[in-house]
């Protein structure tokens, strides 16, 4: 898993008068609302004792500990240690990292790593997001799944014919077989554009609204932003549009918080939006099901140990990427965080890293940059 990327930490919704603890990279992370409604996202352990900060209580814009009551604000510092008295001088070691965060698109967002705000790879876009005649729904699952595994295979044409019954023909008809995918690659990721033979969608409602009641080629495209984020547009006739937007994080190496923000340009009052939900959930549960089963848990990063068809370059492309993230020294060593996991709490590493010496939590311990060793 990687530093220096946007997770989904919680929906909007989520995060109310109470503060929330959320399992991040393989670390805990506490988010809470400042008097003014602002999201902070803040490492959990208090610098103190280690304390839980999430188990504490919001005092305006500050959480507390509530071990011995030391209170952080939203930048992570500490502002009022209550033994020392009014006077007491607090030392600036006590200083915990703390993230930034957007609120987007009904989630709320962290950066969790030091890059600087102009290298920051942007949150993953939806540009129809809000405009007229889109109708959004939020989903959300936490999967026993490696979050790579679930990213390729969004971005694997192939398994749809078959986990999917809905969106093909489960391999029976003689004439199968897919086109070679369209692959690009921007700044951020690998896309793809496929067309495919299916049966007219399943849902009645849907099927009325798409006009479409016999076989059909469907046009789709796919693709990743970064590490953990996937975006999907199904295209089931040229007017009706499914875009699907999964945020993803991996909480531990072998366990993944998935968030599937789903727009739809047809059957937009939000009644349908249960309907949309349940298909949805049915699909996902079909890949999750493939997923969990697969070995090993935790995608290979040696590709000799897989076969490769045409249809999987945009994995193999994937997996290139990845290649280079971890170049670029954001790869953490997840296997010494699990070795560490009784006698080292770790941070991951905020901006103010950069700025600030002296922290009492070590970050991370990361990869080498431009070692392309084998790592989770
Ligand atoms: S452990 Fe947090 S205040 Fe002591
Ligand atoms: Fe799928």
């Amino acid at each position: 898993m990687f530093i220096n990327f946007w997770y989904p930490a919680a929906t909007s919704a989520d995060l109310t008068d109470k503060p929330v603890k959320v399992r991040m990279l393989g670390q805990h992370v506490m988010l809470f609302r400042d008097s003014a409604g602002k999201a902070h996202c803040l490492s959990n352990v208090c610098t103190h004792r280690g304390g839980n900060l999430a188990g504490g209580k919001i005092h305006g814009d500050c959480i507390a500990c509530p071990y011995h009551g030391w209170q952080f604000n939203g930048s992570g510092e500490c502002v009022k240690i209550p033994s020392i008295g009014k006077d007491g001088k607090i030392p600036a070691r006590t200083r915990i990292d703390a993230y930034p965060v957007e609120e987007r698109y009904g989630l709320v967002f962290a950066f969790l790593g030091d890059a600087p705000e102009a290298e920051r790879t942007p949150i993953m876009e939806i540009k129809e997001y809000g405009q007229p005649g889109w109708r959004s729904t939020i989903q959300h699952w936490e999967w026993a799944i490696d979050y790579k595994r679930s990213v390729e295979n969004g971005i694997d044409s192939a398994h749809n014919e078959f986990v999917h019954p809905t969106h093909g023909f489960s391999g029976a008809r003689e004439d199968y077989k897919l086109n070679e995918p369209e692959m690009w690659t921007d700044a951020w990721g690998t896309g793809m554009r496929n067309r495919r033979l299916a049966p007219p969608l399943k849902d009645e409602k849907m099927r009325e609204a798409s006009g479409r009641y016999d076989n059909a080629v469907v046009e789709s495209s796919t693709g990743h932003h970064g590490c953990a984020s996937v975006w999907t547009h199904i295209h089931p006739t040229p007017k009706t549009f499914i875009h699907q937007y999964l945020f993803e994080c991996p909480m531990d190496a072998g366990r993944t918080s998935i968030y599937l923000i789903n727009l739809r340009n047809f059957l937009d009052d939000p009644v349908h939006d249960g309907r949309m939900m349940e298909r949805n959930e049915v699909v996902a549960f079909q890949d999750r099901d493939i997923l969990t089963a697969l070995e090993p848990t935790l995608t290979p990063h040696n590709m000799t140990r897989e076969s490769f068809v045409i249809h999987d370059k945009t994995i193999a492309r994937y997996r290139q990427w990845l290649d280079e993230w971890q170049s670029r020294g954001w790869r953490i060593d997840i296997e010494k965080v699990e070795r560490d996991r009784q006698t080292v709490a770790y941070a991951i590493p905020s901006p103010a890293r950069r700025l600030h010496k002296g922290w009492v939590l070590d970050a991370v311990p990361l990869l080498p940059a431009a070692a392309k060793a084998a790592a989770e």
